[in-house]
């Protein structure tokens, strides 16, 4: 992505320091934060400086290779014992999971802690550089369905900063966009963190991409005046029967765009689907902190004696999604499990 003139990626690794762009500051400061060991990762992960699954997977990669980088001893037990504190950071991202297995599977083909080290940076390297790869197609796919002058609505962030680079919806965008066509996109705010306020509409400012932010109790209402041409949401872990989870509303987004036949679209790579995760009903949903409902920028905006409930994702059923759209091409939900 390119910010103040200059490419970026959203997590990346010198040396032993893991870098990435800190979220959580994100429009006000842009700023780059360095992570030196595993702590630092997970804790990254779990405050969301670095958030959206494919790039929590590509931090987990990193962050167990810097972690391997680290050990004096080769001993698959304890680089196991990593992984788990690494995967416990955030239960929803599939992505997260799926890049730790695959970091985990090139280590355990060494014998020896030198040989361990070099597989494991190699590999993450790989995994980020096939993440960026992945949502560039995914841009390239999805940029058949729009239009010169569509109206697109997303919610939360799937942009290149949910991933290593160009996003998964906001890809769609951007290609649609370097193409020369003329996009409008509604952008939810997405309470209670914003990520659509926030990240989407600093995205799309940075690439002089045409939105306007919505409360996310106005979605409906401009659905139903005819406004919005397609929805497309990323998702967190996609169910082998096309059941998707994404941040919270995404499912009362995709039954309203039902409701006024608007075709609404879900854009995620491989790495999302969880094909051993039958349905829906099975993937694990984070509940957050009550803090997050109660207060806005740090400032308490309910009562003192009241409490929140907080879950961060909720299920779209796949008979909602019009269509995957993955780095392979666009995928019927129903047809999910055949790119096992
Ligand atoms: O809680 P977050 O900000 O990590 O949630 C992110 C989302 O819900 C994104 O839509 C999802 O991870 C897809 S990102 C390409």
């Amino acid at each position: 992505m390119i910010i103040n003139g200059r490419p970026y990626r959203t997590v990346w690794m010198e040396g032993t320091v893991i870098k990435t762009i800190d979220q959580t500051l994100l429009p006000g400061r842009f700023e780059i934060v360095s992570l030196r060991d595993h702590h630092e990762v997970a804790e990254s992960i779990r405050s969301m400086i670095v958030r959206g699954a494919p790039a929590i997977g590509a931090m987990g990669a990193y962050g167990l290779a810097q972690a391997v980088s680290q050990l004096d001893r080769g001993d698959l037990n304890e680089i196991e014992r990593l992984k788990q504190f690494l995967h416990a950071t955030r239960p929803t991202a599939y992505d997260l999971t799926h890049a730790l297995n695959t970091i985990f599977e090139k280590i355990a083909r060494e014998s020896d802690l030198p040989a361990m080290q070099q597989a494991a940076i190699n590999a993450a390297e790989a995994y980020a550089d096939q993440s960026v790869e992945a949502c560039r197609l995914i841009g390239e796919h999805g940029n058949r369905l729009i239009r010169d002058g569509d109206v697109i609505l997303t919610h939360c962030n799937a942009g290149a900063l949910a991933t290593v680079d160009y996003g998964t919806a906001l890809a769609v965008v951007r290609i649609a966009h370097y193409e020369g066509k003329d996009l409008l996109v509604y952008v939810d705010e997405t309470r209670p963190r914003l990520q659509g306020a926030r990240l989407t509409a600093w995205e799309l400012s940075q690439e002089n991409i045409k939105h306007l932010i919505i409360a996310d109790n106005a979605a409906g209402y401009y659905m139903q005046q005819g406004e919005i041409d397609i929805v497309i949401t990323g998702a967190d872990r996609i169910a082998a029967n096309g059941d998707a989870a994404n941040k919270i509303g995404t499912y009362e987004k995709a039954v309203l765009a039902k409701a006024n036949n608007i075709p609404f679209y879900v854009a995620a790579p491989i790495t999302t689907i969880d094909f051993q995760c039958d349905s829906g009903e099975h993937i694990p949903i984070e509940m957050r902190d009550e803090s997050e409902i109660l207060s806005i920028a740090g400032k308490r905006v309910a009562p003192l004696t009241s409490h929140a409930s907080n879950p961060a994702f909720d299920i779209t059923p796949a008979e909602y999604i019009e269509g995957i759209i993955t780095e392979k091409g666009i995928i019927d939900p129903a047809g999910i499990g055949r790119l096992a």
